[in-house]
């Protein structure tokens, strides 16, 4: 049990897994990342997961050297070989190793890293008693700039908002986008619920296209809960009944304050709960 690499295929104890310091990704931040769990030892919506590297990687010229059934074959063996109960999985496609300039041609790659180790669920507080969030000073990248949704190494705008959030005790940041609208969290997306309504910013807002945020939408139509994609403003947060965060490692967690502010009731909502309840259910579908 641990955590376990596999790089470029070669599988070993975490610890001991290396990647040449000339490497895109070490020098200039020129990679792609996914980050998965494992429900039942099953990585979750692994084709999903996979789509996006690719379309995040093509975003930058450049592509996995496989296609899935090779990803899941090698993960499989990982896991395996971790044999952890449950597996946080991270996904890391890097352009390559090249010689420290803009030279692409001369980068040889690309390099493929996965990362398995335990999954540390969430505390179960969080789901009962709801999270504390903080609204970063810091922006969204402008999508013109680097898009968000390129699922990209370079976090740092992330690290910025993060780290005003531990700053304030937060369990998540939510950043706003240049236009002063709401995006996302620093690594989750966001839902507001108004009169039984759920609603959650447009891709437009300059959003990752979040793989759990795909799945609770479609869980609403099936729930019969309405929901829509639209903008929201910082109002909108402070006058909705319930407001929650999606992301794979915390499925959907509901927001018990923002900036020190209940969010309504200061509790957990009814629409939250019947959401959280069918995505749970999902994955043990999943799981089966
Ligand atoms: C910036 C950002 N937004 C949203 C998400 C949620 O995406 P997913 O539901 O695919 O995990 C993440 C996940 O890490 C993220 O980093």
């Amino acid at each position: 049990m641990g955590v376990f690499a596999s790089v470029n295929g070669n599988v070993v104890p975490g610890a001991e897994a290396r990647v040449s310091v000339l490497d895109n990704g070490f020098t200039f931040g020129d990679a792609v990342y996914e980050t998965l769990r494992t429900y039942a030892g099953r990585p979750f919506h692994l084709d999903r997961h996979l789509e996006r590297l690719r379309a995040s990687a093509a975003r930058l010229g450049f592509a996995p050297p496989f296609g899935d059934e090779v990803f899941a074959r090698r993960l499989g063996e990982l896991l395996a070989r971790a044999g952890n109960e449950e597996s946080y999985i991270r996904i890391i496609l890097t352009r390559g190793e090249g010689d420290i300039s803009y030279r692409f041609d001369r980068v040889k790659g690309p390099t493929l890293v996965m990362v398995v180790k335990p999954f540390e669920p969430p505390p179960e507080r969080d789901y009962a008693e709801g999270i504390a969030v903080v609204i970063a000073s810091v922006r969204r990248n402008h999508p013109r700039a680097l898009d968000p949704a390129i699922k990209s190494n370079n976090l740092l705008n992330n690290i910025l908002a993060v780290r005003e959030g531990q700053a304030q005790g937060a369990a998540e940041t939510l950043l706003l986008n240049d236009l002063g609208e709401v995006a996302e969290g620093a690594s989750s997306n966001v839902f507001v619920v108004k009169g039984g309504r759920a609603t959650t910013p447009p891709l437009a807002a300059g959003i990752l296209s979040g793989i759990t945020r795909r799945l609770v939408l479609d869980l609403c139509r099936e729930l019969g809960v309405p929901a829509r994609e639209e903008t929201l403003l910082v109002a909108d947060l402070f006058t909705a009944d319930e407001v929650f965060i999606t992301s794979t490692t915390k499925e959907a967690a509901p927001v018990r304050t923002i900036d020190g502010k209940p969010v309504a009731s200061g509790r957990p909502g009814p629409v939250h709960r019947r959401i959280l309840q069918a995505y749970r259910e999902y994955t043990r579908r999943h799981a089966r």
